[in-house]
């Protein structure tokens, strides 16, 4: 498996991807992508050959040197891969590259995503708040996660 820098000619890909991963939730299009990638966002692919594009992740850095906080954006990965530590592998880059910034990472996540939930409790996420009916069209309600920004 290999880490790159998301490029648009993963995209179509990354969108074929959010519409089995989020079915209910308003997946994220092509063009909702590029948007990311056009604001400078920091978004990682997960390549396996010969199957290609397996996973994406990507979040936000806002703020100002010294002063930087990260927002997880999105994290998925092909079910067909799932299981096998490419989520991880995916997160422990984002975090890596927070805290090189000494950056808070904070995150939303459905209640009743088990998997996620429990991929970021294990590096050192912890629940900060609940947002009612955050997720549309589904309603289904958020937490808050956050992890702390590491002092170096
Ligand atoms: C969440 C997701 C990205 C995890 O990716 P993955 O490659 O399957 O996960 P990994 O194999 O790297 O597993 C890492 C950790 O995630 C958790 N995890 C993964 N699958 C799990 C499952 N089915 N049940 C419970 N925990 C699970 C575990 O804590 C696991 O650590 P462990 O291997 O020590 O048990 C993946 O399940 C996914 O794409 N889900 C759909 C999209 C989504 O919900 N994204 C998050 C939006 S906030």
């Amino acid at each position: 498996m290999r880490l790159a820098p998301l490029e648009r000619a993963d995209l179509v890909r990354c969108a074929e991807l959010e519409k089995i991963l989020f079915p209910g939730e308003d997946p994220w299009s092509v063009q909702a992508f590029q948007f990311e990638l056009e604001n400078g966002n920091f978004y990682l692919g997960a390549h396996v050959e010969p199957a290609g594009l397996v996973g994406y992740a990507g979040m936000s850095e806002l703020g100002s040197p010294g002063h930087m906080e990260c927002e997880i954006h999105t994290i998925g990965v092909d079910p067909g891969f799932q299981g096998q530590g490419i989520g991880r592998a995916m997160l422990v880059a984002l975090l890596d590259r927070a805290d090189t910034m000494n950056a808070p990472v904070f995150l939303e996540v459905r209640t009743d995503n088990v998997p996620a939930i429990s991929l970021y409790k294990k590096h050192g996420f912890e629940q900060i708040g609940l947002r009612r009916r955050y997720y549309q069209p589904s309603g289904a309600d958020a937490y808050t996660m956050a992890r702390p920004g590491v002092t170096q």
